[in-house]
């Protein structure tokens, strides 16, 4: 039996003492052991954010990281400094940071291999776009986008990774994926996973994400190949607590 996951994405949202605000609210709501519950926030809210959580069973997540260990890389944050403050997940991948920041299946595939390195689990998210719908290519599209951001991985380290199928039509939309859609993805990401990492692959687990609210959630993550969730705009509120306890 695979866990369930669902992680919030909070993004760009929060001051540091907004962000406390919004964890205290939260933690009582949502600290379960049935779950894995994790708080993915901004690199600036991690440390005051973690305070709140100590003694909780909800885990932090950061949203990014870069691949280098140290050195002249303005404006990045390496692994270790996300490892020493208490990061256990990192997001990898997000449309948002392919779209806006050039972030690419070569750069998630080492930012991956990094976050194994330093004993963290990837979040590695793929998704299409509505174009690449229409057209029927979506299942080409996430193959392709799980093999490249998964090369070169030894089955043992992908069994830690954590796939996230976020269609980039279902994001911040209010348009979900359909519980049908986005099982259809996840099992054939779960295949692809199984062409390259055998048996590994029904270990391993696989999120979706886009438009997930307290209504959708439980008909989405009781899905065969759906492990939970990764919430971006319901994680900011106190229906957050629905999708958790779905
Ligand atoms: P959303 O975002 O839940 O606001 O659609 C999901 C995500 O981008 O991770």
């Amino acid at each position: 039996m695979r866990k369930k996951i669902i992680a919030g994405n909070w993004k760009m949202n929060k001051t540091p003492k907004e962000a406390v605000e919004l964890t205290r609210m939260l933690k009582g709501l949502v600290d379960t052991d049935k779950s894995d519950v994790v708080f993915c926030v901004p690199a600036i809210d991690l440390i005051p954010v973690g305070e709140v959580l100590k003694g909780t069973n909800i885990s932090l997540g950061a949203e990014n990281v870069y691949y280098e260990e140290s050195g002249a890389y303005t404006g990045e944050i390496s692994p270790s400094m996300l490892k020493e403050v208490g990061v256990k997940y990192v997001i990898i991948g997000h449309s948002e940071r392919r779209q806006y920041f050039a972030e690419t299946d070569e750069t998630v595939n080492k930012k991956v291999k990094k976050i194994l390195e330093h004993d963290m689990i990837p979040i590695m998210c793929c998704g299409e776009t509505l174009e690449q719908r229409e057209a029927g290519i979506t299942i080409e599209h996430i193959r392709i986008q799980v093999k490249k951001g998964l090369r070169d991985l030894s089955a043992s380290d992908a069994e830690k990774v954590i796939i996230a199928y976020e269609p980039i039509w279902a994001i911040g939309t209010g348009k979900t994926a359909t519980s049908n859609q986005a099982q259809e993805v996840c099992h054939a990401i779960r295949t692809v996973l199984g062409e390259i990492f055998g048996d590994t692959a029904e270990k391993m687990r696989i999120m979706y994400g886009g438009s997930v609210n307290g209504k959708n959630a439980a008909e989405l993550f009781t899905m065969a190949d759906i492990d939970g969730g990764l919430v971006g705009g319901a994680s900011l509120k106190a229906d957050f607590e629905k999708i958790v306890n779905y």
